[in-house]
This record gives C-alpha cells, sequence and structure tokens, in this order.
C-alpha cells in the first residue's frame, strides 16, 4: 500500500473524492470539515483527479492550502484554512490511494458530445473508465457514492455492472458491493460551502443496505437536522430528479424568452409584469428575461433524459420536445440581443467596437464554461465586430484563448457597451458622472443594470439605451 500522509490519524475513516473539479474540490473540503463528537475531524479525506497536468495542479493546489478555483466564498476559504491545518485533507492523481477508501465519492464529469449536425450524444467513457478504476481499486464493502449527474439509469446500468465485473476478476463476492446516488446541488459562488453544507440533498442507494451507508455519511457532513434528506427508492428516480430538477429550470427560462420579444415590441416592461404575478405565491418563482443559460449543467442536462430514454432503455420512441427545445432555445438568446444591438447600430456589425462587460456563465462567478457570452462573442467576431471583453473574475478566457480586462475601462473607443453579467461591480458604475461619447450604445442583455442607473442613462439624450425584456 503507498504512504500516507503523516497528519492522516489511522482511527479516522478514509473518504476519497474521485475528480478535483468545482464540485469535488468544495465536497472534499465539506468532507475535511466533518466533526465528531469532541470536535476533531471525522474523516480522512483523499482528492483524487486524473494523472495529468491539470489533475496535477489542482492536487498540489489543494496540497498548498489553496482552493483550485478563484472563489469569493469566506466560509469555503475558512474550511480551507482549517483542512490544511488539520492536515485531513490531502489530493493525488495516484489512483491506488483508492485502495484506503471505506467511501468513494464519484465528482467526475459526464458530458454530452455533438455530432457535425448537433445531435447530441453520451459521452460515456470517461465515465466508465473511472468505473473500472473503482472496480479494480477500491476494498470489499467500499460505499461509491456518485454524485456526478448521470443520465437515468447509469448506477444500475451501467456503474453496478462495471464495479461487479471488476470484482469478480478479483474475487470479491458482490455481497461486497455499496453504491448510492446522491446529486449535488453545489452552487459555486458567494455561498458556495453552505450550498453543499446547508442544503437538502436527495438520495438512494442500488440496495437498502447501500442507502442507509449513503444517510449515515451524509447525516456526518451535511446538516440534516436543519435540511432533512429525502430518500427516493432506487437510484433512478434520484437520477432522474437531478436531470428534471436542472430541464424545469432550462425550460422555465427558454419559456420567457419568447414573452420578453412580446413584451419589448409593444413597449411593456416584462420585469415589472413578472414582479406583479410574482405576489401570487404559486408564481413566486417565475423566471425573468435574460441573456441566456450558461455553466456545465443547464446546458447539458435537459438532454440526459432523451439519451438515456434512447441509449440506456432502449425506448427509441420516446421524445421530450420541451427539454430539447428549452436547450436550443436557450443557446439561442445570446443571438437575441446581439441581432438587436446590430439592428440598433445601423444593420451592420463590420468595423464595429463593442465594449462586453461579463464573460463568465453567472453574476459573481469566474467560470467561464459554456456561458452564454461565448456564443455571443463568437458570432459577434463572425459578423465582424472588434470585442473588448471585460469581467471583473477572469483575466484569461480560456475557452476563447483571450485575454480578458478586469478594470472597466472607460467607454470612449467604443460603439456600444453591453452588460452581459449581473456582477455587483456594475451596480456601482455612475452614469451621470462618467464621460459618454454621442451616439454610444448601452446595451442591458440581462437586467443587470437598477432603476437608477437606467434613469440617469435615458436622461443623456445623446446616448442610445436598450434593453432585454423592457
Ligand atoms: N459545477 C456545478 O455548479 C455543478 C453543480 C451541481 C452538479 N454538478 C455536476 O457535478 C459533476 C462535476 O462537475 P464539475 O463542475 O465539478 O466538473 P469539472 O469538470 O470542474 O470537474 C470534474 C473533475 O473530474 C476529473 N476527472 C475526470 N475523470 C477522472 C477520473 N477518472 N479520475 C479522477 N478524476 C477525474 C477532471 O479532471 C475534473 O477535475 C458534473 O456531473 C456536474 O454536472 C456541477
Amino acid at each position: 500500500m503507498k504512504k500516507l500522509p503523516e497528519k492522516f490519524q489511522m482511527n479516522r475513516k478514509t473518504v476519497c473524492v474521485q475528480g478535483l473539479g468545482f464540485v469535488g474540490s468544495a465536497m472534499a473540503l465539506a468532507i475535511a470539515s466533518a466533526k465528531d463528537n469532541c470536535g476533531e475531524p471525522l474523516y480522512n479525506v483523499i482528492g483524487v483527479d486524473v494523472p495529468n497536468e491539470a489533475g496535477y495542479r489542482k492536487a498540489m493546489s489543494i496540497n498548498e492550502g489553496i482552493f483550485p478555483f478563484e472563489n469569493n466564498d469566506k466560509k469555503l476559504k475558512e474550511a480551507q484554512k482549517n483542512a490544511y491545518r488539520n492536515g485531513n485533507l490531502w489530493a493525488t492523481t495516484d489512483y491506488e490511494y483508492f485502495q484506503y477508501a471505506d467511501v468513494v465519492v464519484v465528482d467526475i464529469n459526464l458530458d454530452v458530445k455533438y455530432t457535425e449536425k448537433q445531435e447530441p450524444l453520451l459521452d460515456l467513457e470517461l465515465f466508465k473508465g473511472a468505473m473500472h478504476t473503482l472496480g479494480r481499486q477500491i476494498k470489499p464493502g467500499t460505499l461509491v457514492i456518485v454524485e456526478t449527474t448521470v443520465p437515468p439509469g447509469t448506477c444500475e446500468k451501467i456503474v453496478y455492472p462495471i464495479i461487479s465485473e471488476e470484482f469478480t476478476k478479483r474475487n470479491i463476492d458482490q455481497r461486497e458491493i455499496f453504491i448510492a446516488h446522491s446529486y449535488e446541488r453545489v452552487m459555486p459562488g458567494e455561498n458556495y460551502f453552505d450550498s453543499i453544507v446547508n442544503f437538502w440533498r436527495v438520495y438512494s442507494g442500488i440496495n437498502e443496505d447501500s442507502a442507509d451507508r449513503c444517510q449515515r455519511f451524509l447525516e456526518s457532513v451535511i446538516s440534516t437536522e436543519h435540511y432533512p434528506l429525502t430518500r427516493l427508492e432506487k437510484t433512478t428516480a434520484t437520477e432522474i430528479a437531478k436531470v428534471l430538477e436542472n430541464s424545469y429550470r432550462a425550460a422555465t427560462i427558454a419559456f420567457i424568452e419568447e414573452w420578453g420579444r412580446f413584451a419589448e415590441a409593444v413597449h411593456v416592461d416584462l420585469f415589472e409584469v413578472i414582479e406583479a404575478i410574482r405576489m401570487r405565491p404559486t408564481h413566486s418563482n417565475m423566471r425573468q428575461p435574460g441573456f441566456g443559460v450558461g455553466g456545465y449543467c443547464l446546458t447539458k442536462d435537459p438532454y440526459f433524459a432523451p439519451l438515456a430514454a434512447k441509449e440506456i432503455f432502449g425506448l427509441g420512441n420516446m421524445d421530450f420536445p420541451f427539454s430539447t427545445k428549452a436547450v436550443k432555445t436557450n443557446r439561442a438568446m445570446p443571438l437575441v440581443s446581439l441581432d438587436k444591438i446590430e439592428s440598433l447600430l445601423g444593420g451592420n456589425l463590420k468595423g464595429k467596437k463593442l465594449l462586453v462587460l461579463g464573460v463568465s456563465y453567472r453574476q459573481d462567478v469566474g467560470d467561464t464554461r459554456y456561458s452564454p457570452t461565448e456564443i455571443f462573442v463568437k458570432e459577434a467576431q463572425n459578423r465582424g465586430a472588434e470585442i473588448t471583453c471585460q469581467d471583473p473574475l477572469v483575466s484569461y478566457w480560456n475557452e476563447m484563448n483571450m485575454q480578458v480586462l478586469t478594470e472597466i475601462p472607460t467607454f470612449h473607443e467604443y460603439d456600444a457597451v453591453v452588460f452581459t453579467v449581473q456582477h455587483k461591480l456594475y451596480a456601482t458604475l455612475d452614469f451621470k458622472a462618467l464621460p459618454l461619447k454621442e451616439e454610444l450604445l448601452i446595451f442591458d442583455a440581462n437586467c443587470v443594470l437598477n432603476k437608477k442607473q437606467r434613469l440617469d442613462i435615458k436622461q443623456l439624450d445623446h446616448i442610445k439605451f436598450a434593453c432585454i425584456g423592457r
């Protein structure tokens, strides 16, 4: 067996977290923060990522006491500091460390890939490979908790058969397989840590014993006395719960897009309309018009049920028109803003200079994966526009290979300034005090500017101003 860090105490159970991305890194800290009755760390935690440069970088960052992703959550920073001091969290890219695990929490990615015709397909190879690794390494009786968002049916029809195959090769009794599913609702941002430890969870197991063990584990990490757990009967049910939860959100966002366009055409402020409707308790969480949907989850999860129906359950004739339409509508949404800007700039973007404020997928986070701004910027460049981007939390935009300003520049040299993300920084802009050149177009694509800012801009008669949804 490999050597363990000196500070690991051997009377503690060991939890391995597979995948040290946005979810796994935070979950590893949540587990390392769990305490026993004497207030001492309950677990030794080993984070395991892939043995490549990116995986190694994340592991080393954790070992140096630094969270691998830019974040502004005080509790997460505190948890990182404590784990470093206690020495009960350590990370590696060596898969043999799974041999120590009493529990493995799976937080790797499972992606959708697209054909040339943009048809979605499940990309299962990486996930299957990771399950083979676990089957080869874990000891009999280890509980595997899948937190990754997976197509319904995955635990029963992919995870169990793979671990069973590997256990058979190792002459391990099949009764030693324990698999549970409990999906993440983590929200990077100011409440990153709380969105794990102070939040409700749904869970299930491939059998009663797996579910019971998962329950005990979750109770030791999450404040379940305040945020009760919900147990569902089987893993396919919790897998459906996750993708339905996200598909519902994606569909309700997409639904509002057509109402935004209608409201703009008839000169009505749809935000005020929605505020009025939200007074009715049954409609209190109605969505509002915006710039589009980004991030790793809502852009793929609505495809998981249709793809699972076909590829995992063989239900070739099962359509999910709302879910699939939602993804397509949300992907096209940034172009609604772009078309409007083009028309306001005289019908041609060639040579026009646009300053885009906000490249991350969500306010006050630095994650740029599948950001709607990417769709917007690519198409604006196709149409000949010159783009400068600014974001307080992103200095280099990996997906676009683009340098990003972190400070807001003066607006002088631009034909249009486009607000795309509700970063707090933008609420501090005082448009009355800013030098603004004549005929500048200010475009609020995502309800970024507050009422005072909008009124201030409207009073400047040499400035053109337009919004999505108003
Ligand atoms: N990001 C979110 O806000 C969020 C919220 C809820 C649920 N989820 C779900 O959680 C899962 C993880 O998301 P994420 O945002 O952390 O993704 P991510 O891409 O940031 O992280 C995944 C990590 O897994 C690692 N990995 C891949 N294969 C591995 C292997 N075989 N062994 C060890 N490590 C491996 C990758 O290198 C990467 O570091 C996804 O299913 C996602 O849909 C994400």
